[in-house]
């Protein structure tokens, strides 16, 4: 089904060394550069359902029935494009072409290799990433978007995930994996009509309609970023959107700060209109800001240590609180929006100090005037 290893392409400018995934439009490899001994990732296009090789000459067959060849055919024609635009970006938080060609009766990118491995891997059997490190990512793959967001025709990666997220040998987020993300014209209306892909957890209810995602929309990727957000912090996979429209999000650890909760809960939000509509809306309610990740609460880089949480006093174990219901969450969405970036807490802890005080000065001044 795959290249073998040792096959070389582009008559021996790469060689293939191991396939590192299978989608369902593609066949991702690492493989060798020869002339510069450096290290690529080369995606093919390849068609699971659709596509066969010939074994012996590595040609590839796109669909045998007339129908499904001229569906191959149109999806391979996005391939090349969506390359071609990925080539054109220039982001350090996205990952880099370096080469497109057609070969085998098929067409491949060449990619820089990270190496560093995914969030998903990092987050591998439940282990849980400390808030600090969590948003750290978060902060980069945000930015990610936003330069996605504000492309003179705008884009919709659509399936932003924990998979999708490598890191390089510096430790930050590269961005991969464009196969289903849409470009849209200057107005924010959608240039190709080709269908949408859904990752369990990841996606919001739109994607899950057919032509949802028509028009260009931020809120898309923010709930994705919101739930990629969940899964670094929680180690689970998110509920499905339709569950989380029903039920809401499951308990987050005590440990996590409030003003993140609240962040993930409306990125999180059904409604398209109810999530924060641009990055920077995001980045406002985590406290974090484009320009500088480092606030208060969240400076610095991750620490190099992912396999312990961070623990405080009295938190050797994780005490999970209860679910979060719809009429919570617009409760404290409420909190947050109307008081900035002072918790809840600290307004009451307020509000009880000045009434405290302004009784005690009226007493005094009844007392005075009694007197006299
Ligand atoms: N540039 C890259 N460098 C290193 N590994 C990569 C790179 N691109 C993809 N991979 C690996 O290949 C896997 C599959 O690639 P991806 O583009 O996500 O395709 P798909 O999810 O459609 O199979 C990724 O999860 C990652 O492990
Ligand atoms: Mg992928």
């Amino acid at each position: 089904m795959h290249l073998l290893p040792n096959t070389v392409l582009q008559s021996g400018k790469y060689r293939i060394t191991r396939v590192l995934g299978q989608g369902g439009f593609g066949i991702t490899y690492e493989a060798e550069q020869v002339a510069l001994h450096r290290r690529v990732a080369i995606k093919e296009f390849f068609m699971k359902d659709y596509c066969d090789r010939d074994e012996a000459t590595s040609r590839v067959t796109l669909g045998s029935s007339s129908g499904s060849k001229e569906l191959v055919e149109r999806f391979l024609l996005k391939f090349i494009k969506e390359a071609q635009t990925i080539a054109a970006l220039n982001h350090p938080n996205i990952v880099k072409i370096i080469d497109i060609f057609e070969e085998n009766g098929t067409a491949y990118y060449v990619m820089q290799y990270v190496d560093g491995g995914s969030l998903a891997d990092l987050c591998k059997d439940g282990h849980r990433l400390p808030e600090k490190e969590a948003l750290y990512y978060t902060r980069q793959i945000a930015l990610a978007l936003d330069y996605l967001h504000h492309r003179p025709e705008p884009m919709n990666h659509l399936d932003i995930k924990p998979s999708n997220v490598l890191l390089d040998e510096n430790g930050n987020a590269v961005l991969i994996d464009f196969g289903i993300s849409k470009r849209y014209d200057e107005k924010g209306g959608q240039t190709s009509s080709t269908p949408v892909g859904i990752s369990h957890g990841f996606s919001p209810l739109e994607q899950y309609k057919d032509g949802g995602v028509k028009e260009f929309s931020p809120a898309t990727d923010i709930y994705s970023l919101g739930a990629t957000l969940f899964f670094l912090l929680t180690g689970q996979t998110p509920p499905s959107a339709s569950e989380v429209n029903e039920d809401g999000l499951p308990p987050f650890p005590l440990t996590i700060s409030e003003s993140t909760q609240m962040a993930i809960i409306k990125a999180m939000s059904p409604r398209r209109k109810d999530r924060p509509q641009s990055i920077d809306s995001f980045f406002a309610l985590l406290s974090l800001t484009p320009s500088n990740g480092t606030s208060a609460k969240n400076d610095g880089l991750p620490t190099k240590d992912t396999n312990k949480e961070e623990t405080t006093e009295d938190e050797e174990e994780t005490i999970i609180q209860e679910p979060v219901s719809k009429g919570q969450v617009s409760r404290q969405e409420n909190n947050e929006f109307s008081r900035g970036q002072i918790s809840p807490r600290t307004v009451k802890w307020l509000v009880g100090a000045f009434i405290v005080a302004f009784t005690f000065v009226l007493t005094i001044i009844v007392l005075i005037l009694r007197d006299n």
